[in-house]
């Protein structure tokens, strides 16, 4: 690895990153900053998205096209399905689909357009260095399948329909973007949440209330593997 990419969505998911950090370097691209950094060895920029898989595919790109960077890891929160998963938990993805992608009115299946697929996977590599450093700091990870989509869950009717089309363990709003983005640049990459709601009815009250301690569980975890690379 030559340059390293570390993404969040939200301002609050990337704060507790560059908390690390010192002689950061801000270069403003296409209407976002990039924070560079020299850390363990390593050049990193860390970026915030915004919300969404636009914004994320296009800060994903960037960092790999302009930045150069050669592997991206995405620090963040989501919303919980897997009943194991409570607020504060930890999901490493092993795949990521779009639950929002939609021409099934053309016979394909959800989540899926001519010349992709349902499902992408992460890098196994990059998976294993997190359940090592997991399992050396006693943390609980849960490694599943996340489901992405423009949408903010608050409903058990939207969750429910995501767990049963996807089997999907937690879901989020950027996670498939980047994935697909890496996966066409042939760029290494792991997806990281913490979580921060369930999904239901109480999602909003419990995400602006879990917003930063889980993003900050998501950031100190991140910190621990990147010591690792
Ligand atoms: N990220 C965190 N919680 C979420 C939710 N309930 N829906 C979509 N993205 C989220």
């Amino acid at each position: 690895m030559t340059k390293l990419a570390i993404m969040g969505a939200m301002e609050e998911e990337i704060e507790p990153l560059l908390a690390h950090f010192e002689n950061v370097n801000v270069v403003e691209f296409a209407n976002n900053k990039y924070y560079e950094v020299n850390y363990n060895g390593l050049e990193i920029v860390i970026a915030y998205s915004k919300i969404g898989k636009v914004f994320a595919s296009l800060t994903a790109a960037t960092m790999i096209e302009k930045f150069g960077c050669d592997t991206l890891l995405f620090s963040g929160v989501a919303g919980g399905i897997n009943p194991e998963l409570k607020i504060g938990d930890l999901i490493v993805a092993d795949k990521l689909c779009q639950h929002d992608l939609d021409i099934t009115a053309f016979g394909h299946p959800n989540g899926y357009v001519p010349g992709g697929k349902v499902f992408v996977e992460t890098t196994k590599s990059l998976r294993e260095i997190a359940i090592k450093v997991a399992n050396e700091n006693n943390l609980k990870v849960i490694e599943g399948t996340i489901a992405t989509g423009d949408q903010f869950v608050h409903s058990t009717e939207r969750k429910d329909f995501i767990q049963s089309t996807f089997n999907a363990d937690a879901l989020e709003m950027e996670g498939a973007s980047v994935a697909v983005v890496c996966d066409a640049l042939n760029v290494p990459f792991f997806i990281l949440r913490a979580i921060s709601d369930t999904a239901d009815m109480d999602a909003g009250f419990d995400f602006d209330e879990f917003l930063k301690s889980s993003a900050k569980n998501s950031a100190d975890y991140l910190i621990k593997i990147v010591k690792e690379l």
